[in-house]
């Protein structure tokens, strides 16, 4: 990726789940929340359309019947983008690696099998993938 966007990644990464602070809860979808809170504080609009659409993110907010409020952020596609889907998705919940299988199995096991969570994640997996497979071939050109 352009080395100028390093900064915007790692950044990304510490602020992607930001939503889930409670006091930030307002659609109770935590990408557009936190993308709203940065706005608001505001981050610039990249910052804040990378957490919003963090880990295909579009899946969820359909299923939640906020796929509007989630398009009012710009989708990036990047290298950028990609690397911030693959953190997230190698990364159990204390920041342990894992790969993308057993981070899908350990979502799958904190939600109900049926709940908008479950079905948007499984919807997701191939885009993910994608995402995570490209990051893996610009690391190895790296
Ligand atoms: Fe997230």
């Amino acid at each position: 990726m352009p080395p100028g966007d390093h900064e915007l990644l790692v950044v990304a990464a510490w602020w992607h789940d930001l939503g889930y602070a409670p006091g930030l809860a307002a659609t109770g979808f935590h990408p557009l929340d936190g993308a709203r809170y940065l706005s608001h504080e505001g981050y610039p609009e990249r910052l804040c359309a990378l957490v919003a659409h963090h880990s295909a993110a579009t899946f969820e907010a359909e299923e939640r019947g906020l796929a509007d409020e989630l398009t009012a952020w710009p989708h990036e596609q990047s290298a950028v983008a990609d690397a911030l889907w693959m953190a997230d998705m190698t990364a159990g919940p204390r920041g342990e690696s894992i790969d993308y299988p057993t981070r899908l199995a350990e979502i799958r096991g904190r939600y109900e099998p049926g709940s908008v969570v479950v079905r948007a994640m499984s919807r997701a997996r191939p885009v993910i993938e994608a995402a995570i497979d490209r990051t893996d071939r610009r690391l190895r050109v790296a």
